[in-house]
């Protein structure tokens, strides 16, 4: 880390020319449509950090949010981004617990697509002095959402047999981490064989490649779960529920068997997969005493209570950093986003700035 820059407590407008990239859509609906530009700074808040960011990490539900299909996506001109890190360069007179030069990583409820953040330092955690700031962009959102998905609804217990589906993203490994750390067995369901060989490398203790019919596929292997993690949806999660144990807990956080093809969704196929999905029957969940249960994480913005004690717990779990799959420098987020959005990737998509 670079030597520290003297506090300024700027409650000030900052000088008349101080500028910020961002990447910025007019509206949900079409990736395309994000472009570059730059903007004034506003003045800092009082009550806020302003973070120089380095990194930018990038998540599934950006492309739901710019495509329309994510019910948080907000109205209107927005920039996408949930998570970042970077450099302290400011701090707002009524701010505290952080200085310039301090190194953060950071949440934010969209907007994290910048150069620039102003953030207020319930948001902020300091980035351990042995990642760099792609890994610490890597870090809160999948951490928190794996968690929260296996301790605060999952329940999970030693001895456990977890089943992660897209086990190669970024929840999926971060779910692998935690779940061996909690005593648990992790499988990894992945699209493809390349995938499944980095997996095996990397802890899980068994790898499934999705087959077209999962649900024989699970029949065949004979492998039954205490508990299931599912993004995907549609006839694997189906499948996934069959294949619990009594008293067997199915947590479903996101739908990527709805994810567009093109930079556009398509709402006639988007359609058909919504109608199609699986639904469920609470006195059915009685009878085989096997339960779903989901969430979105989203709204932990407006607990930060709640996101304080899940960070507090994770940061007593010994943890390696974030596997970083491939690094983006700022201007290329359409690569960035296409490389995410096409499945292939291993590890987290970041942006570097
Ligand atoms: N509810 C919440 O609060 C919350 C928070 C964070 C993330 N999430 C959800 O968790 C999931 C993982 O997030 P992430 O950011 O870590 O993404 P990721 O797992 O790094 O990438 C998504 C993965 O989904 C799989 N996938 C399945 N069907 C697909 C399709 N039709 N097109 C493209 N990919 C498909 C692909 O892996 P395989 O083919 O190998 O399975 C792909 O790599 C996402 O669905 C996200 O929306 C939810």
């Amino acid at each position: 880390m670079g030597a520290r820059a003297a506090v300024d407590r700027r409650e000030n407008p900052p000088p008349a020319g101080e500028r910020r990239t961002v990447w910025q859509t007019p509206g949900a609906g079409d990736i395309a449509r994000l472009c570059l530009r730059t903007e004034p700074l506003a003045t800092l808040p009082v009550t806020s950090v302003r973070v120089t960011v380095r990194a930018v990490g990038l998540n599934f539900a950006d492309i739901f949010a710019l495509t329309g299909l994510y019910s948080a996506t907000p109205r209107g001109a927005f920039i996408p981004g949930l998570e970042f890190a970077g450099e302290v360069s400011a701090v707002g007179g009524e701010a505290s617990g952080f200085s310039p030069g301090d190194r953060v990583m950071g949440v934010t409820r969209f907007g994290g697509y910048a150069s620039v953040i102003d953030c207020e330092p319930d948001y902020l955690m300091p980035l351990p002095d042995d990642w760099d700031f792609a890994q610490g962009a890597a870090w809160p959102v999948q951490s928190l959402t794996a968690w929260y998905a296996l301790t605060r609804l999952g329940a999970l217990r030693s001895g456990e047999r977890v089943l992660i589906h897209s086990a190669a993203g970024g929840v999926g490994l971060q779910a692998m981490q935690l779940t061996r750390a909690l005593g648990g067995s992790p499988v990894g369901t992945v699209g493809s064989e390349d995938k499944a060989v980095r997996l095996r490398e990397l802890g899980f203790d068994d790898v499934l490649v999705r087959e077209k019919n999962f649900h024989r596929q699970l029949q065949r292997t004979g492998l039954s779960f205490d508990l299931v993690l599912d993004a995907i949806g549609g006839a694997v999660q189906k499948a996934s529920f069959a294949a619990l144990k009594p008293m067997g807990r199915l947590v479903v956080f996101g739908a990527a068997e709805f994810t567009p093809r093109g930079k556009r969704p398509d709402y006639l196929r988007a359609a058909w997969r919504y109608l199609r999905r699986p639904r469920y029957d609470v006195m059915d969940m009685i009878s085989s005493n096997r339960s779903v249960l989901a969430f979105n994480l989203i709204w932990l913005w407006d607990r930060k209570d709640e996101m304080q004690s899940l960070l507090a717990e994770l940061g007593d779990v010994p943890l390696p950093p974030p596997l970083v799959g491939r690094r983006f420098p700022f201007a290329d987020a359409h690569a960035a986003l296409d490389f995410l959005r096409s499945g292939r990737s291993v590890g987290k998509v970041v942006l570097e700035c």
